[in-house]
């Protein structure tokens, strides 16, 4: 695992990747399952979009397997849970935790090469997401949303327009990702696609485009 981490950082560092710069809040994440309780066959069948949660918070090991499903290395070379196109990773996931157990509320990025979450604004901004959201109540009731934001350039540099559809069929494989993670780790989420981008990009405090909010919680 440490070997790993070390290959990790010293081969995104060489392909100018950035990691945690020193001024930046990193929160490390507990390490990852990857053997759960229910078959991949179950998670498909049992998957349904669910928008009401208990009053429950996540804990820190539910947020790290979720974020990890999402974007997570599970090669060397940097491969991840989902494909991506040329392997150019244009999706960023961002986490508003209101109620981690052991995180303060705030909004985070993830950081697949090392695992952990990078602090952008402190204090629970759950209700600010859900007014920019068409006021979905499942985003102000959850415990945390997952934002998945798309940086096109990445994508469109190397394949013109064209890399704006990759970029959307990658979504699509990150939202089921979470879908069956959450599934199998008893939990539930609903794919939002209806929201203002303007607003969650300001939200957020990023210029990256938001292509899917997904809250999860406990079913209710
Ligand atoms: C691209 C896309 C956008 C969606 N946007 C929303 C949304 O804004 N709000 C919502 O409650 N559900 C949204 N959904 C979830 C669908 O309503 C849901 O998948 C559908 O009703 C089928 O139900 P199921 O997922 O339980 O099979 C969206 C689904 C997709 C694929």
């Amino acid at each position: 695992m440490i070997a790993g981490l070390f290959f990790n950082e010293y081969f995104f560092k060489n392909k100018g990747i950035i990691l945690a710069e020193s001024s930046e809040e990193e929160i490390h994440l507990p390490s990852v399952q990857t053997i759960g309780k229910l078959s991949v066959e179950e998670a498909i069948s049992k998957r349904r979009s669910i928008r009401e949660y208990k009053d429950a918070p996540l804990s820190l090991k539910e947020v790290s397997q979720l974020l990890w499903s999402a974007q997570g290395i599970t090669a060397n070379r940097g491969g991840r849970t989902v494909p991506s196109a040329g392997a150019l990773y244009p999706l960023e996931i961002y986490l508003v935790a209101g109620r981690v157990e052991n995180l303060k509320p705030g909004i985070y990025r993830y950081n697949p090469e090392r695992h952990s979450l990078i602090k952008i604004i402190e204090g629970d901004k759950r209700v600010a997401l859900f007014s920019s959201s068409l006021f979905q109540n499942c985003i102000k009731n959850a415990p945390v949303s997952l934002v998945i934001c798309a940086q096109y350039e990445k994508t469109t540099q190397k394949y013109g327009e064209r890399g704006k559809r990759y970029v959307h069929m990658e979504v699509g494989h990150v939202g089921q990702n979470i879908h069956l993670q959450a599934e199998s780790l008893g939990l539930a989420t609903v794919v939002i696609g209806a929201f203002t981008d303007e607003a969650v990009k300001k939200v957020l405090n990023t210029k990256e485009d938001p292509l899917y909010i997904m809250p999860v919680g406990t079913e209710k």
